[in-house]
């Protein structure tokens, strides 16, 4: 197996080819011309090889050197391709909303598996996305990073901070042993959003270690309300954990004025990235490489 890491993704396909018995990895050349368009190139032996692109697309940018290496590492001979796109961008726009919207989910599924045989992503905003590809696509969860992350805390209690985190709380409060609560979330605006508490809660919250823990931080919104509303019923420590830390403007600034900890996954380069998804997409290429 041969690792190739896009530039939104070197240090996490470097780690995930180390989890790969040191696999070998390479990073593409890349370059503008002057026009603005984008040149990539792959270098190391490829004829035949079962070739893993490891690249996020968070921006345009990263999506267009994720199909321009596809096309590369096909041209340099590989014989079967995986795409792992540990952050899968415009995955919130899963269904129509209104007539005419495009569904961005669906499109950039069939797009993103152009030319590669199999997908494996990491938390996506709904995991029905899935469906929309037509090859094989398997996807890691960041709740075993964050909570490989959690042992080495002294965690009191779990918080989602709203109910469709559900799912992603309940099995990280069975990885711990810890219990769980989920809150009541109401979005005003993409900025701000209203939190209530749960009516039974499995303890009183005072002088106790809550972590909340969401699939992605964008604004903040809902990370610092979630914060403020903990402290005001008396916990004494605050944590904050995701998959996906996009911390959008002064985010993370914000995050960490309420909170006493922040961290996220390294499925895109941020400050609080702390755990790592690479034994988790290791463990993926491992048992659905080509012959398995
Ligand atoms: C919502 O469904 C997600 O799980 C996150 O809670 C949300 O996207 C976070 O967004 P923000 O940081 O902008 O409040």
């Amino acid at each position: 197996m041969h690792i190739i890491g896009g530039t939104a993704s070197t240090a996490l396909a470097e780690r995930v080819s180390r989890r790969l018995s040191n696999a070998p990895f390479g990073i593409p050349f890349t370059k503008r011309f002057p026009d603005g368009e984008m040149y990539v190139r792959v270098g190391g032996r490829l004829e035949n090889e079962d070739v893993v692109v490891v690249q996020s697309t968070r921006t345009d940018a990263d999506l267009l050197e994720l199909f321009l290496l596809v096309d590369a590492v096909r041209e340099a001979g590989a014989r079967h391709v995986t795409v792992v796109v540990p952050y899968f961008g415009y995955a919130r726009q899963d269904r129509l909303f209104f007539p005419g919207e495009a569904v961005s989910a669906r499109a950039l599924c069939r797009h993103v598996e152009l030319g590669a045989e199999a997908v494996i992503t990491v938390d996506l905003h709904s995991p029905q996305t899935l469906q929309q590809f037509t090859k094989p696509a398997y996807e890691a969860s960041g709740v075993p990073a964050i909570a490989r992350l959690l042992r080495e805390r002294p965690v009191d209690l779990l918080v989602s901070p709203d109910k469709g985190g559900i799912e992603r709380v309940r099995r990280m409060a069975a990885l711990l042993d810890k219990p769980w609560i989920a809150f009541e979330k109401k979005r005003i605006d993409s900025d701000h959003v209203e939190l209530k508490l749960p009516g039974d809660l499995p303890m009183p919250l005072s002088g106790k270690h809550a972590v909340l823990v969401d699939d992605v931080i964008t604004t903040g919104g809902t990370i610092v309300e979630a914060a403020k509303l903990l402290r005001r019923n008396g916990a004494g420590a605050v944590s904050a954990a995701c998959t996906h830390g996009l911390f959008l403007r002064d985010a993370f600034e914000r995050i960490k004025a309420v909170t006493d900890e922040v961290f996220s996954t390294d499925t895109l380069g941020n400050p609080a990235e702390k755990a790592s998804v690479a034994p988790d997409i290791a463990e993926l290429l491992l048992a659905h490489r080509p012959g398995a």
